[in-house]
């Protein structure tokens, strides 16, 4: 039973993850200086400070304080941090996971209900110092990027709608190799205007003579960092390939000129082998002859399956979706056994985040040839769905805001058989010490 036990340990640790946060002890007041700046340093300032993408900054009580009521609504709403994730249902060990801890939504709202009170500002924790925005990240890991690609500029407007900027510019690559790790940055006077930047791979197909997306390359979403790929794969960067992007803007106010975006991308050594392919693609929830479509004040749901001759590990998900995609969930089937394992379930859908849930390397699901993945989307258009613009259109398939879409953006490695046993037993024997070392 090799699925159940490879996905078991996965979220297995995943519930045996150190609970996070203290929960304040009802024994004193919870306190800005005490209970409440920890909380911001750790989950919002990274947004919510100086120059950053929040609409204010939460760094100081004097901030914080006239934001008290609308801070309390959108926390015990999920709103804020924006990450979109249920609690208790699959994979719950994620890296990059903005979310709160129930104690520590707790915390915010009673803080909130008893006044917000400052407390004793000798509480306060020392300021967190932040990296320079204008700093690449990964820049103290790895140095300076080995390649930086860059959009075409930009003039956004002061006011009107958001709008969708999608330059094709050369990678520059002579040869092929293999990523090490890719981070999308914004430029100083942009930065607040720059919600997402996209940007898939395209390759030349020498036989129809057309560029054609490979893949996924990079994505930048308000306060995310980068992508790091796994010492033990390739995530192919090919000679002569070219860059499409995705930049969608929102206009601030000010008229933004000749604005450029950066990719920052450092390449594993010229003899990395990364034993193993890890691509970043498109899984359709459509499957042939299927088709979406939402009657007025309808709802649908729709479900794909896509499996793999090899064993596979499942790196990270992204749903996608607009306006009346309420859910996504990923599920595994296991053909042999009959098992069917929730890994990953988002149901509470914005279009306003579109985020990449990535599994950490202990809970990252090991999948055996022939398995499937099931993908299952949900979608509402009725007046009951908060984010329908218009519950008496008919809604199709399209790349419009107000048409929906159908599909997820998982990272998978492909592993041989070897690769696969031996991730397997390397984990069950991590599982084995951690369960010996904690009484
Ligand atoms: C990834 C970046 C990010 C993080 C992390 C984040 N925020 Fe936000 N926040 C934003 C952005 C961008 C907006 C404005 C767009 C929106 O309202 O969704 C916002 C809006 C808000 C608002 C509404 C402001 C208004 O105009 O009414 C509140 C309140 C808020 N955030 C509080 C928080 C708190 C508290 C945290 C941490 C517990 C947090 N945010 C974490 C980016 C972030």
């Amino acid at each position: 039973m090799r699925v159940a036990s490879s996905l078991g340990i996965a979220v297995l640790l995943a519930f045996s993850a150190p609970a996070a946060a203290q929960t304040p002890s009802d024994a004193h007041e919870v306190t800005f200086s005490k209970d409440i700046a920890p909380i911001f340093q750790k989950n919002c300032q990274q947004c919510h400070r100086p120059g950053s993408i929040g609409p204010m900054s939460l760094t100081t009580y004097q901030e914080v304080r006239p934001w008290a009521r609308s801070i309390k609504n959108r926390v015990v709403t999920g709103e804020m941090p924006p990450y979109r994730y249920d609690r208790d249902i699959g994979i719950q060990n994620l890296k990059d996971d903005l979310r709160l801890s129930l104690s520590e939504i707790e915390a915010i709202s009673s803080w909130v209900d008893a006044g917000a009170p400052m407390g004793d500002p000798a509480d306060l924790p020392p300021p967190l110092s932040f990296p320079d925005l204008s700093e690449w990240a990964y820049a103290e890991q790895f140095g300076p990027p080995d390649l930086i690609i860059k959009t075409k500029p930009y003039t956004l407007a002061a006011d009107g709608q958001d709008v969708w900027w999608r330059p094709i510019t050369p990678t520059g690559m002579t040869e092929d190799r293999c990523i090490k790790a890719v981070s999308v940055k914004p430029s100083p006077q942009g930065r607040a205007a720059a919600h997402h930047a996209n940007s898939r791979l395209l390759g030349f197909d020498e036989e129809t003579e057309e560029w054609v997306e490979v893949e996924r390359l990079s994505e930048y979403a308000l306060g995310k960092v980068g992508e790091v790929v796994p010492e033990d794969a390739c995530r192919r960067l090919p000679a002569d390939s070219m860059v499409t992007w995705d930049v969608h803007y929102y206009p601030t106010g000010e008229v933004i000129e000749d604005d450029v975006i950066e990719m920052g991308v450092w390449l594993y050594p010229e003899d990395h082998e990364g034993k193993y392919q890890q691509d970043l693609k498109l899984y359709s929830l459509l499957m042939k002859g299927s088709e979406l479509e939402l009657q007025p004040h309808g709802t649908a749901m729709t479900q794909g399956f896509h499996s793999f001759d090899t064993p596979v590990r499942i790196d990270s998900f992204q749903p996608h979706g607009h306006f009346r995609l309420v859910g996504k969930t990923l599920e595994i089937f296991d053909p042999k056994t009959g098992d069917l394992e929730m890994v990953s379930s988002v149901s509470d859908w914005t279009n306003d985040w579109h985020t990449s849930h990535i599994y950490a390397d202990d809970s990252a699901p090991l999948v055996p040839a022939g398995s499937v993945l099931v993908i299952t989307g949900y979608y509402d258009n009725t007046a009951g769905n908060k984010q329908n613009p218009d519950p008496t259109q008919w809604v199709g398939r399209g790349s419009r805001t107000a048409d929906e879409m159908s599909h997820a953006w998982i990272a998978v490695t492909h592993l041989d058989d070897k690769g696969y046993e031996q991730l397997v037993a390397e984990r069950e024997e991590r599982l084995a010490l951690e369960t010996t070392e904690q009484p």
